[in-house]
């Protein structure tokens, strides 16, 4: 029997997902190699706006590896107005190539520690470069899954996560590890994709469950379920609902990320199917920043 018909259902989302994010940050090295080939050079200003439009400052960009900033897949900023001090510990669930990681370094300082999660080992070999490439030695990422953190309970100030809880096959789990990791007093600040009423195609394939819609829960979801797991103060902050042109446009931006390789030649027809499916899901999905305590 192969190994896929042996894994149980969970475990067969979470592969199919890292496969589809392996092939995306692949494709992305050969973008910045075509670019100049370094990791701190030429940031492509079209993904230099991209982040920018999600909430990233100008000058935390300019700060950053241009690799880290290209190899970006989040859907906002879980570190804009989060309060994460100097000395602190910071957690990032699914720290892919390591953005968030950075930009948490430059708030603990090196006082401080930034541990990164992520079960994609292209995604982890990537984020270890880019903190290379900055000399940090405080920031470290741990290959493992979300839904069984490899971090010690009660030793985390902050837990931050940027587009990933909603590709989590169990969000409960994933909200009690939050709760378990937090010291008494910790908070939790995440950006994640929710959406309503998709339409059911969206909920069937796996493209769209990978493409961080089909698994989205909806924001009232989200919120029970944090405070299920025993975190308070449980409240969005802020929310960004995307239009008909801006699912457009994201959806367009994803197909040269995803459909590579062999497949390139059919990105034009690809993209003119995701509009024309994109068209039907806006105002269904959006972003939105969750916070949340862990009682002190
Ligand atoms: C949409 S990308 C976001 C990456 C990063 N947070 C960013 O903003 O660029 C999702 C990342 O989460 C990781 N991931 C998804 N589900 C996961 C899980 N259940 N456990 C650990 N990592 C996961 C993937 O490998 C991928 O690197």
């Amino acid at each position: 029997m192969s190994k896929a018909a042996t894994l149980d259902p969970q475990d067969k989302v979470r592969a199919e997902v890292s496969k589809t994010y392996a092939r995306a940050i692949e494709r992305t090295k050969s973008d910045s190699a075509g670019c100049c080939g370094q990791t701190s050079c030429c940031g492509s200003k079209a993904e230099t706006a991209n982040v920018e439009s999600i909430g990233y400052s100008v000058d935390e960009v300019a700060a950053l590896p241009a690799d880290a900033v290209v190899s970006s897949f989040g859907c906002g900023n879980p570190l804009a107005f989060s309060g994460v001090k100097e000395g602190e510990t910071v957690l990032d669930l699914g720290s892919g190539a390591g953005m968030d990681l950075l930009i948490a370094r430059t708030r603990v300082g090196e006082s401080g520690r930034v541990i990164g999660i992520d079960m994609t080992d292209a995604m982890i070999a990537r984020a270890r470069m880019n903190i290379a490439a900055k000399g940090y030695t405080n920031v470290e990422v741990r290959k493992g899954i979300i839904e069984k953190m490899p971090v010690d309970s009660g030793t985390v100030d902050w837990v931050i996560s940027n587009c990933v809880i909603n590709l989590s096959p169990d969000k409960p789990r994933v909200f009690a590890e939050i709760a378990r990791v937090l010291k008494p007093g910790g908070q939790m600040s995440v950006s994640d994709i929710v959406a309503k009423d998709l339409p059911w195609w969206a909920r069937r394939s796996m493209a769209m469950y990978a493409s961080c819609v089909g698994g989205a829960i909806s924001e009232e979801a989200y919120i029970a379920g944090l405070q299920q797991a025993g975190l308070t103060n449980v409240r969005v902050k802020e929310r960004q609902i995307y239009d008909r042109d801006q699912i457009d446009a994201f959806a367009k931006s994803m197909v040269p990320k995803f459909v590579t390789g062999p497949l390139r030649p059919l990105q034009g027809i690809v993209t003119r199917i995701v509009s024309r499916y994109a068209a039907k899901i806006a105002g269904k999905v959006w972003s939105a920043k969750f916070v949340a305590e862990k009682e002190g």
